[in-house]
């Protein structure tokens, strides 16, 4: 395969093996060997034309371990303030014969214009509100080492699962790996069609009432005004978020928390959850970094056998 795009387009093998080679990924990793030569001579353009701090810094540390010579394309300071269009800035970047480009866009469907305009392996690090498929790759290995037969383990996604693109992979591949995995926020903020087994909720004791295994609390995304439906992100936190008393709630119950980050605390979640002893969110950022490199591992840029 040379492109990730989307989860859906990858079959359950591909998907296992993506997630099996990142376990002795992770294992080096831990025992402190900082790079293997798996893509050396190979080089990674990084494509943001939206922020990050997990994905961007996680895939360049995943290239550099793999040996890979990294580029950041830096937009502020780049020719498309001038007006250079994505096309254009492809077409000179692709000049430079670059192996792989990992690219983050506001607009959904951006990645696959790239990847049919280039030879190289485009990586999707999240485009609008479509698809974001290594967070999807990244929760689903965490996952699988608090639960590694997960099927039948219940899944709850708190927040606007409609525009979020975390919700949309994450949900793909949880699905597929068994789990049952159902939606809790303000009606208006749920999808209404696609997945017909995903139970909806919108009210947050008739949804803990379900069972959930782990409770995964979307971000609320402040720059896409998400949060004009509430009055406040006071009251948000009042109805959908992980409140002091919640928190202790899930810990009577044994329930695991999950957040894709960055959190915004006193909204999503109390600054005691940060400590909750049962807290993947830094899980999932380090394991971010084995999952990435057995992306680029995985993918054949240019075709190549
Ligand atoms: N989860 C995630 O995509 O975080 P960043 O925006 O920091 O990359």
């Amino acid at each position: 395969r040379k492109d990730l795009l989307e989860l859906a387009r990858l079959d359950r093998g591909e998907i296992d093996r993506i997630l099996d080679q990142a376990v002795p990924f992770k294992e080096l990793f831990t025992r402190s060997v900082k790079k293997v030569p798996a893509l050396k001579g190979k080089s990674v353009l990084m494509l943001f034309y939206e922020p990050s701090t997990r994905t961007h810094s996680s895939f360049e540390v995943a290239a550099k371990r793999l040996s890979a010579d990294v580029t950041n394309f830096d937009v502020p300071h780049s020719s498309v303030v001038k007006g250079e269009s994505v096309r254009e800035t492809v077409e000179t970047l692709q000049a430079m014969r670059t192996d792989y480009i990992v690219v983050r866009h506001g607009r959904s469907g951006l990645p696959e214009m790239i990847a049919r305009q280039t030879k190289a392996s485009v990586i999707n690090a999240g485009d609008g509100a479509h698809a974001h498929p290594t967070q999807g790759l990244l929760d689903a290995f965490t996952l699988k080492e608090v639960f590694p037969e997960p099927e039948r383990k219940k899944v709850l996604i708190v927040g606007d699962v409609l525009h979020s693109r975390v919700a949309r992979s994450t949900t793909n591949i949880f699905l597929r790996l068994g789990v049952e995995v159902a939606f809790l926020g303000p009606g208006s903020l749920l999808p209404k069609h696609g997945a017909e087994q995903v139970k909806r909720f919108t009210d947050y004791a008739t949804a803990m009432a379900w069972g959930p295994d782990v409770v995964y609390l979307l971000r609320v995304q402040m720059e896409r005004q998400d949060v004009q439906f509430f009055p406040s992100l006071r009251e948000y936190h009042r109805v959908y978020g992980v409140t002091t008393q919640r928190l202790r709630e899930l810990d009577d119950k044994g329930i695991w928390l999950m957040h894709p980050g960055p959190v915004n605390r006193g909204v999503e979640l109390c600054d005691e959850a940060m400590d909750y002893h049962r807290s993947l969110i830094n899980r999932q950022v380090e394991n971010g970094i084995a999952v990435r490199m057995s992306v680029l591992y995985s993918l054949k840029p240019g075709g190549e056998e």
